[in-house]
C-alpha cells in the first residue's frame, strides 16, 4: 500500500472542483464530476481493468480474475459532494479500492473471483435531493422509473442529466447489482465526526449506519409591506420556519433522544427583500437515529409541531418526504473479519456507529457490506477543512486490503 500514490490521487480529483480555493463543489453529471470519473477510469485502464461509466453514471472498475462470472468483492464510495466539501469525503474509499487494486495487479495476482470498485453516482443527494441515488438505483431500493422522477433545480430529471452525460439509463437492469453477482462490500470513510480522533484510535469499524428521513417544507403565509403592516397582523413565513428550525434543534435534543439528529440546512425565502415580510419560505429537513422506531417518532413529532406552527400564525403549509433510507447493521461476519485483519495487522480499531449516510447502508439489502472509518481531524466534514493524517489513511487502508484478500479467495 503506498499512501503516497493515495495522496497523489486525492489531490489530483481535489482539483476537479466548481469552487477552486473554496472546497470540493463536484455535483453528479458536471464537467468536474465527469474529470473525477475519466481520472480514476484512466488510472484503473492503465492497470489492465475493464473501466466504464455505468448506465446512471456511476463509475464501474473491474479486475479480472480466474473466474469472471464468480460473484464480485465490491469496494466503493462516491465522488460527488456537498457544494464546498472536503477534498476526503467518498473520494477516499474510491482511491483506496483503486490502490488495493494496484497492489494486487503490481504483485500479479489474478484473484480467484472480480475485484470491482464503484464510485456510485449522487452519494450526496445534493443535485436531486435523494441522497444514496446512484447505489439505491443500482439495487433496486428505488426503482428504475425514479430516475424519470427525481429532479434538479431546474426540473431535469436524472435520466436526462444521466444522458446528456452519455449513459443511458434504460440500460439500468444490465449494471443492477444482484445478490448471485455480489460476493460483498467494504466501504472505507473518513468518520467525519470525533470519535476515533478522542480515542486515539487510526481505524474504526462500523457497526450500525444511521437511517434518515429528508422533507421538503413550504410555508405560506402573506408577503406585506414591511413599514406599515402591524405585527399582529402579519402572516411572516420566515417567523414560522424560524420556530420550525428552534422545534427541531430541541426535539433532536431531548434526552431521550440519545442519536437523534435533525437538520434544517437549506432555506429559500420568498420575496427575500429588506423591506418585505417574507411571504413564503421553503426549507429541508433532515432527521436521522439509528434506530428505525425513534427515527419514526422523531419524525412524527416534528410533523405535528410543524402543523401547530402554521395553524396557531394562520399559514398554509406543504410537506413532501423526499428521501428515506434506513437505519442498518453492517454484516456480523464482516465486522468480524474487519476485527480478526486488524488485530493480525497490529492496527488498534474500535467499534463504532456511523451518523454519517453511506452507499454500504444500501448494499446491505442485497450483500454483506460493512465499512471502515479513518479518523477526520477535528470531526470536520462536509467542509474545505476537511483532512485526516497518512498514518492513519495508511492503517485503514492495510486493513481494507487484508480483509480484500481474504474476501478474493473466500
Ligand atoms: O449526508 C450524509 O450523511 C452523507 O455525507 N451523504
Ligand atoms: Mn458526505
Ligand atoms: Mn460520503
Amino acid at each position: 500500500m503506498n499512501v503516497d500514490r493515495v495522496r497523489g490521487h486525492i489531490e489530483r480529483i481535489a482539483g476537479f472542483t466548481a469552487s477552486p480555493g473554496e472546497g470540493a463543489t463536484r455535483m453528479s453529471y458536471s464537467p468536474e464530476y465527469r474529470a473525477a470519473c475519466e481520472y480514476v477510469m484512466a488510472h484503473a485502464a492503465g492497470l489492465g481493468a475493464e473501466a466504464r461509466l455505468d448506465a446512471i453514471g456511476s463509475v464501474r472498475l473491474r479486475l479480472p480474475s480466474s473466474d469472471a462470472a464468480a460473484p464480485a468483492v465490491l469496494v466503493g464510495s462516491h465522488l460527488d459532494s456537498v457544494p464546498h466539501g472536503g477534498d476526503l469525503d467518498g473520494v477516499l474509499g474510491v482511491v483506496l479500492g483503486l490502490e488495493v487494486m494496484e497492489v494486487l495487479v503490481r504483485e500479479g495476482v489474478r484473484p480467484a473471483r472480480p475485484l470491482e470498485v464503484i464510485a456510485f453516482v449522487e452519494e450526496e443527494g445534493a443535485t436531486f435531493r435523494c441522497p444514496l441515488a446512484g447505489s439505491q438505483l443500482l439495487t433496486g431500493a428505488l426503482p428504475a422509473e425514479a430516475t424519470g422522477e427525481l429532479r434538479d433545480e431546474s426540473g431535469r430529471s436524472l435520466a436526462e442529466a444521466a444522458r446528456a452525460f452519455a449513459c443511458d439509463p434504460a440500460r439500468l437492469a444490465d449494471d443492477r447489482l444482484r445478490p448471485e453477482s455480489v460476493r460483498a462490500m467494504l466501504e472505507v470513510h473518513i468518520e467525519q465526526g470525533r470519535v476515533l480522533e478522542s480515542a486515539g484510535v487510526p481505524v474504526g469499524i462500523v457497526e450500525c449506519i444511521a437511517g434518515s428521513e429528508n422533507h421538503r417544507l413550504r410555508l405560506e403565509g402573506r408577503a406585506d409591506h414591511a413599514g406599515t403592516t402591524p405585527m399582529p397582523l402579519r402572516r411572516d413565513a420566515l417567523a414560522a420556519a424560524a420556530e420550525v428550525v428552534l422545534a427541531a434543534e430541541r426535539l433532536a435534543g431531548e434526552p431521550a433522544r440519545p442519536d437523534t439528529v435533525a437538520t434544517v440546512g437549506r432555506l429559500l425565502c420568498r420575496p427575500n427583500a429588506a423591506n418585505v415580510v417574507p411571504g413564503a419560505v421553503e426549507l429541508s429537513l433532515d432527521v436521522r437515529d439509528v434506530h428505525a422506531e425513534r427515527l419514526d417518532d422523531a419524525v412524527a413529532t416534528l410533523a405535528a409541531a410543524i402543523e401547530a406552527i402554521a395553524e396557531r400564525r394562520g399559514l398554509r403549509h406543504q410537506r413532501e418526504r423526499t428521501a428515506r433510507s434506513e437505519p442498518v447493521a453492517c454484516a456480523p461476519v464482516l465486522v468480524e473479519l474487519l476485527e480478526e485483519t486488524a488485530r493480525h495487522l497490529g492496527i488498534s480499531h474500535r467499534r463504532l456507529a456511523s451518523g454519517a449516510l453511506h452507499d454500504a447502508a444500501i448494499l446491505t439489502r442485497i450483500t454483506e457490506a460493512a465499512m471502515l472509518f479513518v479518523p477526520s481531524v477535528d470531526g470536520a466534514s462536509h467542509v474545505p477543512e476537511e483532512r485526516t493524517e497518512d498514518a492513519d489513511i495508511e492503517q485503514g487502508a492495510e486493513v481494507l486490503l487484508g480483509a480484500v484478500r481474504t474476501l478474493l479467495e473466500r
